[in-house]
């Protein structure tokens, strides 16, 4: 074996106990005194080094999507659609490409349980031969926000309180009672699908409107969508108690336990597809991340299916130090002006930087693994074993190229400075719909949860009435059975 060639690794562990450095440790039971009964001897290297390297096990958590479970296995391109992208991995039907996916709950911590009522993440990782793709989505089509800017009040407001760490719904209905655009977005939370059966049995979407480009330059307007092929499945109030509180982990559980099974968890995937020359002929604005493009203009086109196959090794490493971002996509696959996304596409390298450390994408589960080359390099923690000696650019010793060009989106772009909200809010039109799209028991299941989080003591009448207000202008009769329950007058 080459000495240098081999970080550490289990594949070379040694038949005994050694220090991190490789000495042997001859006794790893009692620490090193003077006599029997002590004091310790500071010289106990090995006790020392165990101590500090113990006390420096946690790595900050997640600040949101901290509870999560991780799992891999393939994506498979079943239609063609090289007519859209010219994105290597979705080159023609039958190409695999492996990846990794990441299962969570968004506001609590990392050991929370998994019945509570809160969106999924479902992040899916491609390894392609192009770089990694990240699909960083969740398992509702919609968001409750469209400007960066409020995300971090909004999860704090989601968040448990700063006082008594409870998370309460006077703060939720308080933050929310600001933003019309939530509405729909409530209308997933509140509804039956709330709380999913475990992670299998959830839909899963990219949420924004992102780009697709093909060979030629042309760009359409895209969104994904994750179909589970078991269904969707989800637990009522009653039943989560019961399941969460036999098994506070019972989604990690259940992934766990049908990939070992060999009951491989299956999802396809659906894109919409919208001409970009038509974005301004609906009554929503397309880039709007609070609104869902309906199916019968854009119907649902089959791309590909994703196996989960494989269990992951090592928790720490495929979950813990697993690190999306949105703005990792491939050439044929770009981003859109929708101001959420753009703002995920600094958010998130930025918290991993802080969470992980400079080097975060050196780490296993996120480096590419195809060959990649560039001069960013040094840093905390970096662990690469390089041996050039040119390591700027250009350089007439360094033969590396600018890889071809591939196409992007080259419409022009302009407009004045401002801070200001889209145009076409039409915030009610799609939650209201959707409601209506029900059966009456799921509404008034919907209904009991409304008037449930706007009866906490501490929601005041006028947050009632504003919320009563935009119910009723989702639509008339929730707004008035929800003030009915709450023994108040409609106002609209
Ligand atoms: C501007 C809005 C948003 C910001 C600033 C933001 C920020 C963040 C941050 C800081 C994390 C933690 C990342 C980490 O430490 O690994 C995170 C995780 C995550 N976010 Fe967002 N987020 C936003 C909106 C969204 C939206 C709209 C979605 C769904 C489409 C989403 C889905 C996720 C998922 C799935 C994760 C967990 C990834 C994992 O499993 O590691 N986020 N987000």
């Amino acid at each position: 074996m080459d000495p240098y060639k081999y970080r550490p690794s289990s594949a070379y562990n040694s038949a005994h106990f050694t220090t991190n450095t490789g000495a042997p440790v001859w006794n790893n039971n009692a620490s090193l005194t003077v006599g029997s009964r002590g004091p310790i001897l500071l010289e106990d290297y090995h006790l020392v080094e165990k101590l500090a390297q113990f006390d420096r096990e946690r790595i900050p958590e997640r600040v949101v999507h901290a509870r999560g479970a991780s799992a891999k296995g393939f994506f498979e391109v079943t239609h063609d659609v090289s007519h859209l992208t010219c994105a290597d991995f979705l080159r023609a039907p039958g190409v695999q490409t492996p990846v990794i996916v990441r299962f969570s709950t968004v506001i609590h911590e990392r050991g929370s349980p998994e019945t509570l009522r809160d969106p999924r993440g479902f992040a899916v990782k491609f390894y392609t031969r192009e770089g990694n793709f990240d699909m960083v989505g969740n398992n509702f089509p919609v968001f409750f926000v469209r400007d960066g800017m409020k995300f971090p009040d909004m999860v704090h407001a989601l968040k448990p309180n700063p006082r008594t760490h409870i998370q309460e719904n006077w703060r939720i209905m308080d933050f929310f009672s600001h933003h019309p655009e939530s509405l729909h977005m409530f209308t997933f939370l509140l509804d039956d699908i709330g709380i999913p059966l475990n992670y299998r049995h959830m839909e899963g979407f990219g949420v924004h409107t992102f780009t697709l480009v093909n060979r030629a330059g042309k760009c359409s307007y895209v969104k994904f969508h994750w179909k589970p092929t078991c269904g969707v499945k989800s637990l009522l109030e009653e039943q989560a108690v019961i399941v969460g509180g036999s098994n506070h982990s019972h989604a990690t559980q259940d992934l766990q336990d049908s990939i070992a099974a060999g009951n491989y968890p299956e999802w396809k995937l659906f894109i919409q597809t919208m001409e970009i020359k038509n974005e301004n002929n609906y009554d929503f604005d397309p880039l709007d991340v609070t609104k869902t493009w309906p199916e019968d203009l854009f119907p649902l086109q089959p791309v590909g299916r994703l196996v989960l196959n494989k269990n992951i090794d090592n928790f720490f490493a495929e979950n813990e130090q697993l690190a999306f971002c949105p703005a990792l996509v491939v050439p044929g696959v770009y981003y859109t002006d929708d101001k959420l996304l753009q703002t995920r596409i600094f958010s998130y390298a930025d918290t991993q930087r802080h969470r992980l450390g400079p080097n975060y994408l050196l780490l296993p589960a996120n480096a590419p693994k195809c060959a990649h080359h560039n001069n960013h390099h040094e840093g905390f923690m970096n662990f690469t074993h390089r041996d050039e000696e040119v390591n700027y650019f250009p350089s007439r010793f360094d033969p590396c190229r600018h890889a071809e060009r591939v196409p992007i989106p080259s419409h022009p772009l302009g407009g004045r400075r401002e801070k200001v909200m889209i145009e076409k809010e039409n915030n009610f039109a799609q939650p209201g719909a959707r409601f209506r799209s029900w059966p009456a028991e799921r509404q008034e299941r919907f209904i009991a949860r409304v008037v449930d989080a706007l009866s906490d003591p501490r929601v005041t009448h006028e947050i009632r009435s504003i919320w009563l207000s935009y119910w009723s202008q989702a639509d008339r009769m929730l707004g008035q059975k929800i003030a009915t329950k709450l023994n108040v007058k409609a106002n609209m």
